[in-house]
Parts: structure tokens; C-alpha cells; sequence
């Protein structure tokens, strides 16, 4: 499917990626994290110690990022791939600072609108469907409970040889959560017209397939 964009928004860890992903395989579209953007420019801020001048910081940055079928996403910072650093846990307590300064959101923004322009793209983030795609043919809001989202990305850790302790994640998360809706600048809300979808108790197999349907729907 190539004429329509999709954005996907919601909290920390509602499962926004994986299903953005399979949604995308099934419809042939490409799905874009920009949560990787922002975690790459924070990986960035965290290798130069903190610099107080984001400005200088962005104005000497590049990001792109690249598409594979085997490897999906990748992110290349400065030319290098950093991609299997972003979830390191020093960039997920920094990563909602970092985003929410205006020139690092000027940034990362003005590439997601390119990336959509061509269509037939999942986007998944926190602002998606109310500043970088306000005019996506599907906005999806997908929430879950914080019990579940920690359960979740507990096991996703996992997987990624990542320990973590499930009562520290629910805090992250909801530390998180708050302060991503609490910022000045395009603050997580839902959009005035999307569809809100609960996961909790879902199936990736069943969220998949309500997103399909939205889809179907749309024809
Ligand atoms: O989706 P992910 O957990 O990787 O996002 C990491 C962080 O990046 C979020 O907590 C949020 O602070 C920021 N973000 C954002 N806008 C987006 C995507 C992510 O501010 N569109």
C-alpha cells in the first residue's frame, strides 16, 4: 500500500514498535522509529558529557537512517552506526530531556516530514499524528496498562541481554510518560482524531489486525 501514511502515537512501551512493524510488513510499508532518532542524538549528548550548547551539538550533527529487509532500521550518527546502543539504559533515563529541547525536535522532525513524503510509511512516536503527520490517512493512540508495559519491555530486554528489575521499569516508564506529556514543546497527546486502541490483554497477532481493519476501513 503506498498512498497512505499511518501514525502511531502513545506512552513508553505500548508495544507501538512491534506492531508498527508487522502492520508495516503485511501492507508492504516502511515502518520509521522516531524514538531511535531521539535516542541517537542522546547517545550523542551522553558521549560528549552533557554539553550544555545543544545548539553547537546539532549544528555538527547528521543522522540517517537506512532500511534493510534482514537488518530493518538502522541509525547512522555522524556516519557511524549506532543503532545497537539506543536502548543502553543511560540513554532511556536521558532520551525524554534530550527530545524535549526545541532545536533537537527542529531536527528530527523536519527529517520524519521528508521520510513521509513519499507515503506508504508507519511512523511510530509521540508526536506524530499531532505535529509531524497531522494529515496521516490513519492516526493510531495506543495505550496499555503500566503493569503490562513494564512486563513487556522486561521481556524485550530479554531478549536483548538487557537485565532489568520490573518495579525500576514501571517507574521509568511512568517517569517517562510524565514528563514526555508534561513538556512545553509537542507534548505525547493523542490527536483530536485518532482512534484510541487499549492493548492490554491483546495479542500482538489481534493489535495487528484491528490495525489492518482500520486500514481496510479507510477504502
Ligand atoms: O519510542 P521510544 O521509547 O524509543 O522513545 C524514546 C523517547 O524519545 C520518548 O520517551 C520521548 O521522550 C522521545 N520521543 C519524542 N517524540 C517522538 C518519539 C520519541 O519525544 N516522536
Amino acid at each position: 500500500m503506498e498512498q497512505i501514511n499511518i501514525a502511531l502515537d502513545g506512552p513508553a512501551a505500548a508495544g507501538k514498535s512491534t506492531i508498527a512493524k508487522r502492520v508495516a510488513t503485511t501492507l508492504s510499508m516502511i515502518y520509521v522509529d522516531t524514538g531511535a532518532m531521539y535516542r541517537a542524538i542522546t547517545y550523542k549528548y551522553l558521549k560528549q558529557g552533557k554539553p550544555e550548547d545543544l545548539d553547537h551539538m546539532m549544528k555538527h550533527t547528521t543522522l540517517q537512517l537506512t532500511y534493510d529487509a534482514s537488518a530493518g532500521q538502522r541509525v547512522l550518527l555522524d556516519g557511524e552506526d549506532v543503532t545497537d546502543y539506543l536502548r543502553e539504559n543511560d540513554v532511556t533515563a536521558h532520551v525524554s530531556y534530550v527530545a524535549s529541547k526545541q532545536i533537537v525536535r527542529n531536527f528530527a522532525v523536519q527529517k520524519q516530514k521528508e521520510l513521509a513524503d513519499q507515503k506508504g510509511i508507519v511512523m511510530d512516536g509521540r508526536d506524530i499524528g499531532t505535529v509531524v503527520l497531522p494529515d496521516a490517512e490513519l492516526k493510531v493512540y495506543m495505550v496499555a496498562s503500566v503493569d503490562e508495559r513494564a512486563a513487556r519491555r522486561q521481556k524485550d530486554n530479554e531478549e536483548r541481554g538487557i537485565s532489568s528489575n520490573i518495579t525500576q521499569l514501571k517507574q521509568e516508564i511512568a517517569d517517562r510518560d510524565h514528563y514526555d506529556m508534561n513538556r512545553d514543546i509537542s507534548p505525547l497527546k493523542k490527536a483530536e482524531d485518532a482512534i484510541t486502541l487499549d492493548t492490554t490483554g491483546k495479542s500482538i497477532e489481534d493489535v495487528t489486525n484491528e490495525i489492518i481493519s482500520m486500514v481496510e476501513e479507510l477504502k
